[in-house]
């Protein structure tokens, strides 16, 4: 039911294999879509060179540089696909961080810098992104964004900690732009992943822990895999979900229904 063919989108948040971005991309790619990868920052250069190993196993015709905290970065993104491409059907937004010592002191210990960092990184840079993208959208007749967060937005998660705020001003924000762009037929979802073993998720004191708890307490009692991230990624970006905007959905193997 899902086809992509001539179909066009970013995907943002590519580090290495384990990515849920990586998934995504295939999963975009093996639907037909033709796809933009882009890379964040990183000292080593090995986010750069994991994007363009994929790339040459799939359907990309651009990888760009793109660190959100760099101004003009975004915007340069944007410019070389209206460039080449002059529209856009769809953007996929898999970025976080936290600097590590805000995620380990106690929530109340937060420092301003690190507040701030986490609600630029991993918030604003979706107002961003979707204002640029919203411009090549509306050439294409519409198109269809997803941020990826978690349920750390609603409930005090244990050492989730400053992420929390940063997941919930993105689910909110989601809101706020699938109102503002819903007449131009552009819509913005959140995707909300059960626990998943990444380099961002390594980064979370006792994640093994939190992995373990999200399985056994889930309503389907295992964790979800991250092909199944992906399959409702891909449904949320194409016109299946055309009516769907504005949402932040579940992919938790039911974790967030469940009172204990
Ligand atoms: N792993 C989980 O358990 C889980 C669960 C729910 C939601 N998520 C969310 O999924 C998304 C992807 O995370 P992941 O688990 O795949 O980990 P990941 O580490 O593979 O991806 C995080 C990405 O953010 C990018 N990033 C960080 N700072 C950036 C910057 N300044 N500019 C551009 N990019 C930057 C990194 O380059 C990386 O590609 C994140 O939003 C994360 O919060 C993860």
């Amino acid at each position: 039911m899902i086809d992509y063919s001539g179909k066009r989108g970013v995907v943002f948040g590519i580090a290495n294999q384990r990515s849920i971005a990586t998934a995504v991309a295939q999963q975009l790619h093996a639907l037909g879509a033709e796809l933009a990868l882009t890379f964040g920052p990183d000292t080593k250069g090995r986010f750069e060179q994991n994007v363009r190993e994929l790339a040459d196993t799939m359907n990309v015709s651009h990888v760009l540089p793109a660190d959100v905290q760099e101004d003009g970065a975004i915007e340069a993104v944007f410019a070389a696909l209206q460039k080449d491409w002059g529209g856009l059907d769809f953007v996929l937004h898999s970025i976080a961080y936290a600097d590590r010592g805000d995620l380990e002191v106690p929530f109340s210990h937060t420092s301003r810098d690190g507040w701030r960092v986490a609600q630029e990184v991993s918030a604003y840079s979706l107002i961003r992104i979707t204002r640029c993208a919203a411009d090549l959208m509306r050439n294409n007749g519409g198109g269809s964004i997803v941020g990826m967060t978690f349920i750390g937005s609603a409930l005090a998660v244990p050492h989730y900690n400053v992420m929390g705020p940063a997941k919930a001003a993105l689910e909110s924000a989601v809101r706020y732009l699938a109102r503002e762009l819903g007449p131009d037929n552009i819509r913005c979802n959140a995707l909300s992943a059960g626990a998943l073993r990444t380099l961002s998720s390594s980064g979370i004191r006792n994640f093994g822990e939190m992995l373990k708890t999200a399985g056994e307490h889930a309503a389907l009692s295992r964790n979800v895999t991250v092909a199944e991230v992906a399959k409702t990624a891909a449904f949320l970006l194409s016109d299946v979900s055309s009516g769907i905007t504005g949402q932040s959905i579940y992919v938790d193997g039911g974790f967030n229904i469940m009172a204990n």
